[in-house]
C-alpha cells in the first residue's frame, strides 16, 4: 500500500518568512518509465520494473506537493526517454535565468531539448543551454544566495564555473568519490537558505572540510537512511518530502522543527531516484 500523507498531518504553520512559502515544481509522469540501460549502481536492466507502481508512487508525490500549496507544472513525457521523470537533472533556474542541463550520458541527452522547449512555451525568457556537461539541479543545488555544485561523476568543475557566470551567484564546489551518490542530490539536501543535511561519506575529505565550514550545524545522515535515498528530499524551509524508508533522518529533521513528509518511493529507486529527481524547482526570484 502507498501512504500519501494526507494535508491534515503536516498542516501548514510558519516559523520564519519564507518557510512553506508556496514554490513552483515542474514534473513528469513517468508513463515511459524503465530500466533499460545501467549509468548509475542501482540500475539493473535484468530486474523487472513496474511502471503502474511507479506512476502511482509519483503521483501521491505531486499529491503531496500540490496539498503543501505548491503550484505543480508538467513536462510531457516522451517514448524513447525512460529516465525523463527526473526533471531535477533538466535545468537549474534562478532568478527565472534558466541554464538547461548538456547530460553526461547520450541515452538521456534527449531530455535536453524537451526542457528547452517546455521552458520556451511557458515563456520563460533567459533559457540557454550549458556547454559543459551539467546535470541541472541533480548537482547544483540552490541555497540561499549559493549554488553547491557536485563534480565527480555527472557535471564538471568547468560547468561549475559556466552555472556561476550564467545564474550570477557564487558557486561552492563539491567532489562526490562514492558511485552509489553520483548526483549531489543523492547525498545532501538544502532545508532552507541557511540549513543543509548531508552523508558526509559521499564527498571527498576537502568537500567534507568545506561543508562543515559553511553548516557547522547540519543534519548527518546516517549510512542506511543515505541508503534510502533519505538525502533525495524536496524541502519548503519547513516540510521535508523524503522516501519513508528513511526513518531516523526524518526523526532529525523532526527534532530540528523540520515537518518530515513521508512518501512511497521504491520503484523510482530502482533507476536511481528518488522525490526530488523528479522535481525541479522554477524559481522567480
Ligand atoms: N537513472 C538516472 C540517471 O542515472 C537517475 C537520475 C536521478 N536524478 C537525480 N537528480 N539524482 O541519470
Amino acid at each position: 500500500m502507498d501512504t500519501v500523507t494526507a494535508p491534515a498531518a503536516h498542516a501548514r504553520t510558519r516559523t520564519r518568512p519564507g518557510a512553506g512559502a508556496r514554490r513552483r515544481y515542474l514534473l513528469c509522469p513517468p508513463e515511459h518509465f524503465a530500466v533499460e540501460y545501467a549509468i548509475n549502481p542501482w540500475m539493473d536492466p535484468g530486474l523487472p520494473v513496474d511502471r503502474a507502481v511507479a506512476l502511482r508512487q509519483w503521483r501521491g508525490l505531486a499529491a503531496v506537493l500540490r496539498s503543501l500549496g505548491h503550484r505543480v507544472d508538467l513536462l510531457a513525457p516522451e517514448p524513447g526517454l525512460p529516465d525523463m521523470v527526473f526533471t531535477a537533472n533538466g535545468a537549474t533556474v534562478v532568478a527565472g535565468r534558466v541554464l538547461v542541463a548538456n547530460f553526461r550520458h547520450r541515452q538521456r541527452a534527449g531530455e535536453s531539448a524537451a526542457h528547452r522547449r517546455w521552458f520556451a512555451a511557458a515563456r520563460f525568457r533567459q533559457v540557454r543551454t550549458a556547454a559543459e556537461v551539467n546535470e541541472g539541479e541533480g548537482d547544483l543545488l540552490v541555497a540561499g544566495r549559493r549554488i553547491l555544485a557536485a563534480s565527480g561523476f555527472r557535471t564538471t568543475t568547468a560547468a561549475h564555473r559556466e552555472a556561476q557566470r550564467v545564474l550570477g551567484l557564487p558557486v561552492v564546489s563539491l567532489e562526490l568519490t562514492d558511485p552509489r551518490y553520483y548526483h549531489l542530490d543523492t547525498a545532501l539536501a538544502v532545508l532552507d537558505d541557511t540549513r543543509v543535511m548531508y552523508y558526509p561519506d559521499a564527498f571527498a575529505p576537502a568537500a567534507r572540510r568545506e561543508l562543515r565550514r559553511l553548516y557547522p550545524d547540519a543534519i548527518l545522515a546516517t549510512a542506511p537512511d543515505a541508503a534510502a535515498f533519505g538525502l533525495n528530499a524536496v524541502s519548503d524551509g519547513r516540510h521535508v518530502v523524503l522516501p519513508a524508508d528513511a526513518r531516523g533522518l526524518a526523526g532529525q529533521l523532526r527534532a530540528a522543527g523540520f515537518v518530515p513528509v513521508p512518501v512511497q518511493f521504491a520503484e523510482l529507486r530502482k533507476a536511481g531516484g528518488g522525490p526530488k529527481c523528479c522535481v525541479l524547482e522554477l524559481r522567480s526570484q
